[in-house]
């Protein structure tokens, strides 16, 4: 009985100084994810970025891929507090499910930085006094996107293919319920009918994923389906879809104007092949570098902003909002690496 008493006491007081260890050794550790390791921008653009700044920054940082499920980022969460992280940098999987990692940061004491994914439940973030969002104002990649097509389309009319002077299109939308997704596909139509032109969707295909697979897939599909002859105009939400995308009308031997959202180094390259008309620079950098900003500063009980240039929104948001920027032909070359 003594002795496991002893082994239980002896268990109780290494766990302890297990949890405790990473903050006693003086470095800062994140506990961070991405939603999954198959998207193309977060794991291409914002992952690496997260790793080696926070290099520059002295702090470890320890990512774990969510693999699409809320559920397992759950528990990812769960082993980050039981580890003794000192601070959360979430990627969320479900956007409505900010509210159960803002309740299990709360209730460890520790600081939250959400990222890319906003969360959308009305009153989440005004729940806990250190939780921050880092992301982009999501509209504006639709607004930039809209009028880069709208700009294009007057100055091409032979893309009005049968003359009516609508844009017959389809698109590509990525997750339904993601705050990025949902205000592109309004926005980027949106700019369409401020410019005094008429819009008809042929159709619209949400993915979880935003895959190239499916935006491959579906391309091939429209464009052997009984409106396949009438798109005129191929909008993306994101650059990954509309990768695969530009491989279904090259194997079908169509030409169409399309565009995308991220500017990934695959964008630039199809923009200068000839291939892309456009797409919007989703700053994933300058997002990684905010997000390590704020965790560290939140980790050490500071001020999230002090000593950067980051500006934290005061309307209720708490949000750092990296500014999107225009990618097309006239000026590619500035994004090229
Ligand atoms: C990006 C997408 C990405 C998504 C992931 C968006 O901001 O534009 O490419 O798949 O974030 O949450
Ligand atoms: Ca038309």
């Amino acid at each position: 009985m003594k002795k496991t008493l002893l082994l239980a006491l002896v268990a109780m007081v290494s766990f302890a100084s297990f949890a405790n260890g990473q903050k006693e050794s003086g470095k800062i550790v994140i506990g961070a994810n991405i939603y999954s390791f198959a998207d193309n921008f977060m794991n291409g653009v914002v992952k690496p970025e997260l790793e080696s700044y926070a290099k520059t920054k002295g702090v470890e940082i320890q990512i774990v891929d969510s693999e699409g499920q809320q559920a397992k980022l759950n528990d990812q969460v769960d082993v980050f507090i039981t580890k003794g992280v000192n601070v959360l940098a979430i990627n969320l999987v479900d956007p409505a499910a900010a509210q159960t990692i803002i309740n299990k940061a709360r209730a460890a004491k520790i600081p939250l930085i959400l990222f890319n994914k906003e969360a959308t439940e009305p009153g989440a973030m005004a729940s806990y006094d250190k939780v921050w969002y880092v992301g982009t104002d999501s509209a504006e990649a639709g607004v930039i996107q809209g009028k880069m097509m709208v700009s294009d389309w007057k100055k091409n009319p032979a893309w009005d293919k049968n003359g009516d002077g609508t844009v017959q299109y389809v698109m590509l939308k990525g997750e339904p319920g993601h705050p990025d997704a949902e205000a592109r596909t309004v926005e980027s139509v949106k700019a369409f009918r401020d410019a005094g032109i008429n819009v008809e969707q042929l159709a619209l295909e949400a993915d979880p994923n935003w895959s190239t697979v499916h935006g491959n897939d579906k391309m091939a599909a429209w464009l052997t389906s009984s409106f396949g002859s009438k798109i005129e105009l191929v909008i993306c939400n994101n650059d990954g879809m509309a990768f695969g995308a530009i491989t279904a009308l090259k194997a079908a031997g169509v030409k169409l104007p399309i565009y995308g959202v991220d500017a990934l180094d695959q964008a630039i390259t199809h923009i200068a092949d000839g291939e892309m008309n456009g797409t919007v620079l989703n700053d994933g950098k300058n997002q990684a570098r905010a997000t390590v900003d704020l965790a560290v500063n939140a980790a050490m009980g500071k001020n999230v902003t002090e000593g950067t240039n980051w500006k934290v929104q005061t309307n209720g948001t708490k949000a750092v909002r990296v500014a999107y920027i225009g990618v097309t032909a006239a000026n590619y070359m500035e994004y090229k690496k």
